[in-house]
């Protein structure tokens, strides 16, 4: 079976397919030692020989992605000394040995990755590479546009200075209000703290996407694979680009008052 080299690289894991592209335009690739900077040449995995830099590409394992709609009430790591559900509930009947991509707190809700790709998984959390997380999040009261714009400054936590990348009023709610935020770190409880640091706790926690992949319509507490054009965005932002802006829409109302 022929596929284009792109692909195949991108499949291998030595690149998103747009980074492959440029690979082979920079006169990087060969097939069967001879250089090829067409982007359209088909290779055939089983039977070329394909190399980067003059280093065999090797079709390691094709790694597993999935994405979790974590509901409220789920701890994220895969046992609980509390007895507590755990996201193990979700992975078990997978059949596989996949880890969370970072972690959401027991009662927040939203994307969370799953995976074995370990690398991949290191380059979205290392502090490092910044990877933009955006939450929705309701907060107790109305902010005014001080609270915010001190907000956005930047605040002083117990670890230290910590100055989110964008915060915007989203939605009203009753009493209450739903900000975007996006923040570049994982630091424990980060979001609660900020919005804590001026006066307005949060009360709900979403994140609609994990670079930028989105739950959509996903149900929360259900699971589903990664499509294809998903993998190539998460290695995308794994490479450092911008994840494309994912729709922003709140989760579905909770049927218990807050
Ligand atoms: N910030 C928080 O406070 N909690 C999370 O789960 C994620 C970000």
């Amino acid at each position: 079976m022929t596929e284009r080299l792109q692909k195949f690289l991108a499949r291998a894991g030595v690149a998103s397919r747009r980074a492959a592209e440029t690979l082979i335009t920079q006169g990087r690739v060969t097939v069967n030692g001879a250089k090829v900077v067409e982007l359209g040449t088909k290779i055939d995995a089983a039977a070329d020989t394909v190399a980067v830099d003059g280093k065999k590409v090797e079709l390691t394992e094709e790694r597993t992605w999935y994405l979790l709609n974590k509901p409220e009430g789920v701890v994220t790591t895969l046992t609980d000394p509390q007895g507590r559900p755990t996201i193990a509930d979700f992975v078990k009947p997978l059949g596989k040995r996949l880890f969370p991509v970072g972690r959401l707190d027991y009662d927040a809700e939203g994307a969370l990755l799953l995976t074995d790709d370990g690398e991949t998984m290191n380059r979205l959390l290392h502090p490092r590479y910044q990877v933009p997380r955006t939450y929705l999040v309701k907060v107790k009261g109305e902010p005014t546009d001080a609270s915010l714009e001190k907000l956005r400054g930047g605040v002083r936590l117990e670890d230290g200075m910590a100055a989110p990348a964008k915060v915007e009023r989203f939605d009203k709610a009753e009493a209450n209000t739903w900000l975007e935020i996006v923040v570049t770190e994982g630091r424990p409880h980060l979001v609660k703290r900020l919005c804590a640091a001026i006066g307005h706790p949060v009360v709900r926690l979403f994140r609609p996407a994990q670079a930028g992949v989105a739950v959509g319509n996903l149900e929360p507490g259900t699971v589903r694979k990664l499509t294809p054009e998903e993998l190539e965005v998460i290695r995308g932002v794994a490479e450092g680009r911008p994840a494309p802006p994912a729709e922003l829409k709140l989760p579905p109302r909770r049927h218990r008052p807050r």
